[in-house]
């Protein structure tokens, strides 16, 4: 989407709508909004229009990629923008060391590249996460273990971190899921006791915070993500964040094939490493894109409030909770519980389509992870059966079991993406109406 609105046009609209269509909306017009068919059903959707369109761009980004297409100096070696993208990101989370990288998936690799994380290690992960957390770990043939989700906040349960380590685990690698904060009090003091390192996947939680810091910057290092639906887009792209100054010359050479910040010609470090650099053209457009992020992250914060004061009035909608220490979610994703027995049993998929046909997009989540049959068949993989032995992945296969509050989300959640948090306050209302609407035609919703 080309931005269109200026701020000016959104605080207007969204005082216009806070005016009229404030949380306590009379209860007459409320029912006027239910009292019609479910669009599934024939009647009117209860939006008609799209929701905000994603990515935003315009000029900025026309210029900042120009600018390195004409400069002819295309990769990090030769150009400037990647290094002044790694400094504004450091300015803007409060971390002393920034590398950019050539996606999430590299920032994590590069951080466990650095931890030297292999065969025979174990790294704890959450079952409720996109499969890169997952594979990076598999990919340095060191073994996940999957800790149950808390089926209040979506996020590693961090009071079953203590149980699930062993004299083989080497870190710790919590996800804030959806952009809010897992529990970083616990899982730091947890990871203090056991001397292990914390690595952060916060590919989903640019500018989220955990007691006014910035999440990402709370471990030994933090992973961010520029893909192209993040809240800081490059289309690829991601960064590792990082305190700890030895860690971030770690973490540099092995982004750049082990080789160091150039001193002498041929400066290779003797550590191991890859080709997971960003280029140019990435740099100068997280630089334009940046120039919004804080607007946006405000804007999604203020809509998401609004919408989670709205759904917790409707009985069987549950928002993702919190944590105490949280001073802010970053929104990567709307989350909440689904729960079909106060919608006449309507199951989840039928409840997902009829709102979609409503004209608000949404999604069931992440599936059961860990009980995947792409995660299963790793105990038939010859070079874990020569690492681990049989017994060991027979075992594992049996611990990935035992996560029962992670398949429960996974029947029950529901999604929303962050874009959708980017119009004005309007649009939530019309969510919450959408979804109000369904419930009261749920049965025969369930019997169409
Ligand atoms: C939680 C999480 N971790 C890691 C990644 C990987 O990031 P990328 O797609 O940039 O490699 C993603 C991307 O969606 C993610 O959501």
């Amino acid at each position: 989407m080309k931005a269109q609105l200026n701020r000016r046009d959104f605080i207007g609209k969204t005082s216009v709508a806070g005016a009229g269509l404030a949380l306590g909306l009379p209860s007459v017009l409320r029912g006027a909004q239910t009292a019609a068919k479910p669009a599934q059903l024939g009647g009117p959707k209860a939006r008609a229009t799209g929701f905000p369109s994603w990515p935003v761009y315009d000029q900025t980004e026309e210029q900042a990629l120009l600018e390195t297409l004409h400069s002819g100096q295309w990769f990090r070696g030769s150009g400037k923008a990647v290094a002044r993208f790694e400094d504004e990101y450091k300015k803007l989370t409060g971390a002393k060391h920034c590398i950019a990288t050539s996606c999430g998936t590299s920032a994590l690799t590069t951080t466990l590249g650095g931890l030297d994380i292999g065969p025979g290690d174990e790294v704890i992960i959450p079952p409720y996460t996109f499969v890169a957390t997952y594979n990076v770990v598999v990919l340095n043939y060191a073994l996940p273990i999957f800790v149950d989700t808390d089926v209040e906040t979506f996020q590693i349960d961090a009071n079953k971190i203590e149980a699930a380590i062993t004299k083989e685990t080497k870190a710790i690698l919590p996800v804030h899921i959806g952009g809010s904060p897992a529990d970083m009090d616990k899982i730091l003091e947890v990871a203090k006791t056991h001397k292990l390192p914390v690595i952060e996947d916060a590919c989903q939680a640019h500018l989220g915070e955990w007691r006014g810091r910035k999440l990402g910057t709370l471990g030994l290092a933090g992973c961010f993500s520029f893909q192209a639906s993040k809240n800081l887009n490059s289309g690829e792209g991601g960064a590792v964040l990082t305190d700890d100054s030895d860690f971030a010359e770690i973490c540099y050479n092995f982004h750049n094939q082990g080789r160091m910040r150039k001193t002498v010609a041929f400066p290779y470090s003797g550590s191991r490493g890859s080709n997971l650099r960003l280029t140019e053209f990435q740099g100068n457009l997280l630089l334009a894109q940046m120039t919004r992020v804080i607007e946006q992250t405000n804007r999604r914060t203020e809509n998401a409030n609004y919408l989670t004061r709205l759904l917790e009035e409707i009985p069987g909608i549950t928002p993702a909770k919190l944590y105490p220490g949280t001073t802010r979610s970053a929104y990567h994703l709307y989350m909440f519980r689904y729960d079909k027995a106060r919608f006449a049993g309507l199951d989840r998929g039928k409840f997902l389509q009829a709102l979609s046909r409503e004209g608000v997009p949404c999604s069931g989540g992440y599936g059961v992870m860990n009980t995947e049959p792409y995660v299963s068949g790793l105990a038939k993989n010859a070079r874990f059966l020569k690492v681990y032995g049989e017994k060991r992945m027979q075992q594992w296969l049996e611990q990935n079991r035992n996560c029962p509050q992670n398949e429960k989300l996974c029947a029950e959640a529901v999604w929303f993406t962050q874009s959708m948090l980017l119009g004005p306050r309007e649009d939530m209302d019309q969510i919450a109406d959408a979804i109000r609407k369904i419930q009261k035609h749920a049965g025969d919703l369930a019997k169409a």
